[in-house]
């Protein structure tokens, strides 16, 4: 079960005062009357989700994983990071699953396009590309250039076998290219935006090709989403978290900087860093979202936080019980000094570093600490994780009243970058 430690605010949140605002905010999340609302489809997709569909990811997870050795994920944003989050913290960095994931179309730098492509000259594999509009320029840069290698090593015929795509259901340049060439199709739903979409086909596809267990991720989700259809925030923790970092927020705090103890969950910072920016960055509001991985950023960032400006605070996502372990040996010469860790488990030597640093950074350095935990790090646990904080940005980003579903500042840097780059339809 998740549970959400408040103890270590520094200052005391008000929640009473925020009763009436919450109660009044989720009736608007419930009954689709904020703005944005037609992007409200993530909120009982754990329930509602397309079974037949999901029935067709397992036979597409399945075929992959006993034709291919690659699956090239191609996407970016929505349409990459949760994927990827999901995939790493549930098989670690070293994973020994019989298909590797790689990831393309989250970039156009043409060192790492140019290294994939000559890594997967040798290689039997597939394509999945996902993108909603079907236009993501990153996106469709690099499937062009996978089609090519694919095409030259297998043949039009089998490489269109090897393409699986997800997008909109109807719209959009790759439905057409899918329709055309006869590419298995999954559909990013219409009313779910890219940064919600981790547990639509977007995310369950390659988290099932990589071995996840997709029905223990929609199970915890589903879960979650019955403890949070409260609008009580005495007794809603995830609720509670989001009028925490709001009140934090309006006490001066610009940052929220999430932080784990497990280099495997370094791309869930990456995906919160998406939910929440894109979320609540907008009309000149919004906490900056960032992310840390202890105890490695201890030895970076961690001067910073101790005594540097005081603009942040930090949200720990802990888990209490490691997957594997390693134990610290005796040495009888002991050159090391390390003795007085003979026989305790690394993972014990990582759970008091927590402890030591909230201590730190509350006690000595009076930055607030939220504290996230799940009992394990599996499907189930991430399941749930995702869908508390998707429905904690939901309500962060409608208590600073701004449109927490759109992204509209991140089209100027396209337009810019069109302009440039001479595409029809773009000019000076
Ligand atoms: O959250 C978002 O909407 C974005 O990050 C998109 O997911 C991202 O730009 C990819 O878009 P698309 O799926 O249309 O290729």
């Amino acid at each position: 079960m998740l549970k959400v430690d408040l103890k270590n605010t520094v200052i005391n949140i008000p929640f009473d005062a925020y009763i009436n605002d919450v109660k009044a905010i989720d009736a608007k999340i419930k009954g689709k009357t904020g703005a944005g609302n037609d992007f409200l489809g993530w909120t009982s997709w754990p329930k509602d989700y397309d079974k037949e569909e999901f029935e067709r990811i397992k036979e597409a997870a399945k075929e992959i994983q006993d034709n291919y050795e690659v699956l090239v994920v191609a996407g970016i944003g929505g349409s990459y990071l949760g994927a990827r989050c999901a995939i790493e913290a549930l098989n670690g960095l070293f994973p020994k699953n019989k298909v590797q994931i790689i990831f393309i179309g989250n970039t156009l730098s043409s060192n790492y396009i140019a290294q994939v492509l000559d890594y997967l000259k040798d290689k039997n594999f597939a394509i999945n590309v996902i993108s909603k509009s079907g236009t993501t320029t990153e996106t469709s840069v690099a499937f062009r250039l996978l089609k090519e290698l694919l095409i030259s090593k297998v043949g039009v015929e089998r490489a269109s076998k090897a393409i699986y795509a997800t997008t909109d259901k109807a719209r959009g340049a790759l439905k057409t290219e899918a329709n055309t060439m006869g590419y298995k199709t999954f559909v990013i739903p219409d009313d779910i935006g890219g940064r919600f979409s981790v547990l639509t086909a977007v995310g369950l596809l390659p988290i099932a090709v990589a071995g996840g267990d997709i029905d223990a991720l929609m199970k915890g989700a589903a879960d979650a989403m019955a403890e949070y259809d409260n609008d009580d925030v005495l007794t809603n923790p995830c609720y509670k978290y989001a009028v925490t970092r709001h009140y934090l927020y309006n006490n001066d705090k610009e940052v929220e900087m999430f932080v784990t103890y497990e280099p495997q969950m370094t791309q869930i910072g990456e995906w919160l860093k998406q939910l929440f920016g894109e979320s609540e960055g907008k009309d000149g509001k919004g906490l900056f979202p960032t992310a840390c991985t202890f105890s490695t950023d201890l030895h970076s960032m961690g001067q910073f936080i101790q005594e540097g400006t005081k603009l942040l605070f930090e949200t720990n996502i802990v888990v209490e019980e490691p997957n594997l372990d390693v134990t610290i040996n005796a040495d009888k010469d002991n050159l090391d000094g390390l003795n007085f860790l003979a026989g305790k488990n690394v993972s014990y030597v990582n759970k008091k570093a927590f402890e030591g640093t909230l201590a730190a950074h509350v006690v000595d350095g009076e930055v607030p600490n939220i504290v996230i935990s799940i009992p394990k790090l599996d499907a189930y646990n991430l399941g749930y994780l995702f869908f508390f904080f998707m429905k904690a940005v939901a309500m962060s980003a409608y208590l600073i009243d701004v449109n927490p579903f759109n992204q509209p500042g991140v089209e100027i840097y396209k337009k810019r970058m069109f302009t440039l780059l001479g595409k029809p339809g773009y000019t000076k």
